[in-house]
């Protein structure tokens, strides 16, 4: 609760910012202006956009409207937009940034976590160090082998440069190099490139003879490194760094900034394996990708995902190892799925990773491979079928009773109820399909053959997500009433932003099914009250688009709807107040959907209610577990300790900010 209040800014703050600041001077320090196309005079520029490659001025800066747009990429926005792509930060953390170019006054900042902020900082440094030496160590004849190595596999010399490899020569010659620069191998220790025996003999070099990957959080800030042996008798081929105050390996991902970039461009995400699959599939264009680091994908890694790219997929190793860790992730998934938010599947052929498949078929096999990933659904079905005969009614209740079992975790009502579907269809099929051909003994999924139940390939399937979004075009369709709903609650609290704090837990719980509607809930959490109308209009147009706010107050109900036409807070509460009353007495339907696939998957009576029971409790718990995780995404997000006490140093950056402008006036 209170950390949503920490998030909001002071009224009049970003248009304060906005006046101080010239877009033209923010975007300048990133672009070479087209002098003959560009009038300074008039605030009027024109460069080669920096959002895609071009020779030509098509990037368009106005500066008296504050806005760029890029007539070839479409790319658009204000200052602080510009600032959060190009730096690949946050929003707050953008307002952050150009705030302190205003000349704005920073706060005093909370001592325990300055002091962390430092020990981070000073960390990264001693890193930062390492990096350069490793660099330059793999440019030398220590690192000729390396080389060599890399060459042979294919790495150029641009990627190796894009990626800053780089090479640990083996004995203890960084400690060497950290200690001439006065760094302490206590320090060096902390920071995690310097090891000390539990025994407590000498410190040693952590990477040693190894090919070094820096891992940079979101924001570029360097945070460990992974290392790949050179020698082959190694004891691990791939070293991960120690977990550390700056390096939390759940909570991080490999190429994680250049992904966010990348799918900030449209593209969709790859999660991929190891370090080389990365450096390959980004090297054949696939930018948008990232992999864990040497750990199975944890839920937070997932949900660092998900605010990347809403449906990333799955690069799995064609191999044993790699079908396993995919369905363990579908374990870890299912529980997480929201409408329009889930995982595909790519598996390679041939129990090739993604870097052998692109060394030896090329980017445009790869990219079939990705396009042709499957959904979840499909990879659980294979999971609970595969190898596996069901040619005896025990044998076919026990597939049933596994695929009840799995979809049991699923707690958004609606895509649980898809999956039912979806299933059946496929029990179906498999039932059927066994009576007519007697030859088969064992059912080979869909899945590999693109097979005639259609759940196959991305061209073929009934997205879960999918169907419930064209459900919303059928006018008696329940959703529809339930997006309606929304719409005016939504448009309300716009006319009414005061009514914000006062309906914020009602606003947290609402789940939308429906994309749009779902950003403009974050967005009016995390941005809050404090603001007029107008100013979140505003914000909010730039945020999800001015289609989705022109959408919202276009549709036929909010438009009549006596709490929008006429803002007053007294009139607005009365409608709130009916509306989520509305909406939650409707969460009854959903359980009338969900019993209804119980009984098509024939589960008996006592054990549907106490499933009931369970799903609607697990559903409670999600709802407040990811009221609190809301605040933690940012924190996963942006590094490892930007934690609730930075944001507090936040809020008082933004206090003093508003101060500030007050004693101006
Ligand atoms: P792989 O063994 O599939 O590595 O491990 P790879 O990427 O194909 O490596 P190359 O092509 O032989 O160089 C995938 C990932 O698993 C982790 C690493 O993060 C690696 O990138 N791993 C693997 C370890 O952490 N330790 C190991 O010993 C092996
Ligand atoms: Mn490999």
């Amino acid at each position: 609760m209170k950390d949503n209040l920490i998030m909001s800014m002071p009224n009049g703050f970003l248009d304060e910012l906005r006046n101080r600041l010239s877009i033209v001077d923010v975007i300048g320090r990133k672009v070479m202006w087209d002098n003959k196309k560009s009038n300074p005079g008039k605030g009027d520029m024109w460069a080669p956009c920096p959002f895609h490659h071009e020779k030509t001025a098509s990037f368009h800066v106005e500066d008296t409207k504050g806005f760029y747009y890029c007539f070839g990429c479409q790319a658009k926005g204000d200052a602080i937009k510009f600032v959060r792509e190009t730096e690949n930060v946050s929003f707050m953390e953008a307002v952050g940034i150009l705030a302190q170019e205003a000349g704005m006054q920073m706060p005093e900042r909370d001592p325990q976590a300055q002091e962390k902020l430092d020990k981070g900082r000073e960390l990264s440094d001693i890193l930062e160090v390492a990096n350069r030496f490793f660099r330059l160590s793999l440019k030398q004849q220590i690192g000729y082998n390396a080389q060599e190595y890399l060459k042979k596999r294919g790495m150029s010399q641009e990627t190796q440069d894009q990626f800053e490899i780089g090479f640990a020569p083996a004995g203890n010659v960084l400690l060497k190099v950290l200690q001439d620069q006065g760094i302490s191998v206590d320090l060096a220790i902390e920071s995690g490139v310097v090891a000390r025996p539990d025994d407590g003999r000498n410190a040693y070099d952590f990477y040693r003879d190894r090919i070094t990957f820096p891992i940079r959080d979101v924001r570029g800030r360097l945070v460990s490194f992974g290392g790949r042996a050179m020698d082959q008798n190694a004891r691990a081929k791939y070293l991960n760094g120690p977990e550390r105050l700056i390096f939390d390996k759940g909570r991080a991902l490999y190429n994680h900034g250049p992904a966010r970039s990348a799918c900030g461009r449209g593209s969709p995400l790859i999660v991929a394996e190891g370090y080389m699959d990365v450096i390959a599939l980004s090297a054949a264009g696939l930018e948008a990708c990232v992999a864990p680091l040497g750990t199975a994908i944890t839920d937070r890694q997932l949900q660092m995902m998900w605010r990347m790219s809403p449906e990333p997929v799955i690069a799995l190793d064609g191999d044993k190892a790699g079908l396993r860790a995919a369905y363990r992730l579908i374990d870890l998934a299912m529980p997480m799925l929201e409408a329009g938010v889930g995982l595909r599947f790519a598996i390679m052929p041939d129990g090739l990773d993604p870097d052998d498949l692109i060394k030896q078929r090329g980017p445009q096999v790869m990219r079939d491979v990705i396009d042709n990933a499957l959904p979840m659904v499909s990879l659980l079905w294979r999971r609970e079928t595969e190898g596996k005969d069901f040619d005896s009614p025990e044998r076919r209740a026990a597939l049933d009773k596994s695929l009840r079992g799995a979809i049991g975790a699923i707690q958004d009502l609606s895509i649980k109820r898809h999956y039912g579907d979806i299933l059946k269809d496929m029990r179906f099929e498999l039932f059927r399909g066994k009576k007519q051909s007697q030859g088969a003994k064992s059912f080979k999924p869909a899945a590999n053959s693109r097979g005639k139940s259609g759940y196959g390939s991305r061209k073929q399937l009934a997205l879960p997500s999918e169907s419930v979004k064209t459900s919303m075009l059928v006018s008696d369709d329940p959703a529809q009433a339930e997006v309606m709903r929304e719409a005016v609650i939504l448009a309300t609290l716009l006319k009414n932003p005061e009514q914000i704090e006062e309906f914020i837990i009602q606003l947290e719980s609402l789940h939308s099914i429906y994309e749009e509607h779902r950003n403009i809930i974050r967005m009016l959490l995390i941005i809050g009250g404090d603001h007029t109308s107008e100013q979140l209009i505003e914000l909010l147009a730039q945020e999800v688009g001015i289609q989705a706010v022109n959408k919202l107050f276009s549709h036929p109900t909010v438009k009549i709807a006596p709490s929008v036409r006429k803002p007053d807070p007294e009139l607005a509460q009365r409608c709130l107040n009916e509306e989520f009353a509305k909406l939650k007495a409707k969460s009854g339907h959903g359980v009338a959907i969900s019993e209804e696939m119980d009984i098509l998957f024939d589960a008996d009576d006592e054990k549907l209610t106490w499933r009931l029971r369970q799903a609607a409790e697990a559903r409670n718990k999600a709802i407040k577990a990811e009221a609190e995780d809301r605040t933690e995404f940012d924190v996963a997000e942006n590094g490892v300790e930007i934690s609730r006490d930075e944001r507090e140093v936040f809020q008082n950056l933004l206090n003093s900010l508003g101060a500030g402008r007050q004693n101006k006036k």
